[in-house]
């Protein structure tokens, strides 16, 4: 067997589990201003936060090392690069994952070198949900036309 049925699996896996973090951090996490005042606010999400950088940028880059595995049994010199339907829907969704890794590289490198961090980023993980759901749209429209 190759190693495709198992980098489909850490695929889903890591997709999943950065996606779903991204999403409670929109979507759930926002509901603690109703109750906590912000000095505790800003404690919880620190804490979060940490543990969080040492999760999250790890699902990214085994999600990022899998799809480019698969990648390359649709993308190759081969079967060329933008000839069909399923080849052009991926290199939409890896334009976008891009885009969300770009992100990620330029938050944890303005941490390393401790500069503060760039007001805009403070949207970044709204961006990341609207993107990560077109990802994954995609991801199955890629076997559909
Ligand atoms: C934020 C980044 C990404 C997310 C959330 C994501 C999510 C997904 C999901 C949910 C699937 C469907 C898996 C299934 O059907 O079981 C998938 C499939 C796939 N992804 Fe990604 N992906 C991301 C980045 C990438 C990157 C960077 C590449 C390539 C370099 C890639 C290549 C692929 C390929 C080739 C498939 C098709 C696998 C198949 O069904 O045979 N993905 N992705």
């Amino acid at each position: 067997m190759d190693g495709y049925p198992i980098a489909l699996i850490i695929h889903l896996f890591c997709a999943i589990i950065f996606i779903g973090y991204v999403f409670s951090d929109v979507m759930v996490y926002p509901v603690i201003k109703q109750v906590l005042d912000e000095e505790t606010q800003a404690k919880v999400k620190e804490t979060i936060s940490n543990r969080a950088r040492k999760i999250f940028p790890l699902s990214v880059l085994f999600l990022v090392l899998s799809g480019g595995f698969m990648f390359s049994k649709y993308i190759n010199s081969e079967d060329g690069f933008a000839n069909t339907n399923l080849q052009i829907i991926l290199l939409i969704k890896v334009f976008l994952a891009l885009i969300i890794v770009s992100g990620i590289v330029y938050s944890l490198s303005r941490r390393l070198l401790k500069k503060k961090p760039n007001p805009l980023m403070a949207h970044f993980h709204n961006l990341v949900l609207i993107l990560g759901t077109i990802i994954i749209i995609l991801a199955k429209l890629m076997f559909v036309f």
